[in-house]
């Protein structure tokens, strides 16, 4: 349990072999608005904030509005950029946050003309561990629709676990169909002393 989040001191950016992932910051918007509108067919089907095209401002809004979420510990999203290009790669975080355990989720897109270069999955295996050795998780989870091919191969791909499917557990956001959602996870290691066995 953390008692207090908005009192940790995390760090707003980190590496991983290729990549800065970092919180979003004042300013962003105009890199994060070509990204999305460049992979707007891609991000439809499967995000709901990707229904129609933002406009730079939509973009710049989301951004600051991203950036306050995360000095609030209410919300961790995530800005990719490329090292060698500075370019925008795409977008990540750690969502729907329960500090009472704590658990994260984390969710990802890429641009589509980065796309099939791995990028999500280093950027996963980044934010997994960061999320369990500077953020304090005991497990982070990944949901996807179950017929998100490419989603479910980065969970995989990044050692995560099929824990389950809930089924009929959502509407696709579009057709509004039934879908089912599979869940990921990984659980950090617990010493033995430290699970609660006699409740
Ligand atoms: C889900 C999504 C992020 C996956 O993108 P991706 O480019 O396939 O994922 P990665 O960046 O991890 O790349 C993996 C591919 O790069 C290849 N690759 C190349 N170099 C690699 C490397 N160094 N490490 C790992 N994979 C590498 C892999 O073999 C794989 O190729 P394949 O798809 O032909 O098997 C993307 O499809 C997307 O943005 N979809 C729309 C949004 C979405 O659905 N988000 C998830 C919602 S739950």
């Amino acid at each position: 349990m953390t008692q207090r989040p908005i009192l940790l001191d995390i760090p707003d950016s980190f590496e991983s072999a290729r990549l800065i992932l970092r919180a979003p910051r004042p300013g962003d918007g105009a890199a994060l608005n070509a990204g999305v509108v460049e992979s707007l067919e891609e991000l439809r089907l499967w995000m709901p904030w990707a229904a129609s095209a933002p406009t730079v401002a939509d973009s710049e809004a989301v951004v600051r509005g991203a950036a306050a979420k995360w000095l609030k510990r209410e919300d961790f999203m995530l800005l990719l950029w490329r090292k060698d290009t500075g370019e925008l790669v795409g977008g990540s975080g750690m969502h729907r946050i329960d500090w009472e355990v704590p658990t994260v989720e984390i969710g990802y897109w890429v641009r589509t003309s980065l796309a099939g270069q791995g990028y999500i999955s280093e950027a996963v295996n980044a934010i997994t561990h960061f999320a369990f050795e500077t953020v304090g998780a005991h497990r982070v989870e990944i949901r996807c629709d179950e017929r998100n091919l490419r989603s479910a191969a980065v969970a995989r791909r990044a050692g995560f676990d099929l824990e389950g499917i809930l089924r009929h557990e959502a509407r696709h956001h579009l057709t509004l169909e039934l879908r089912d959602t599979m869940v990921f996870a990984q659980v950090r290691a617990l010493p033995n002393s430290s699970k609660a066995t006699d409740i």
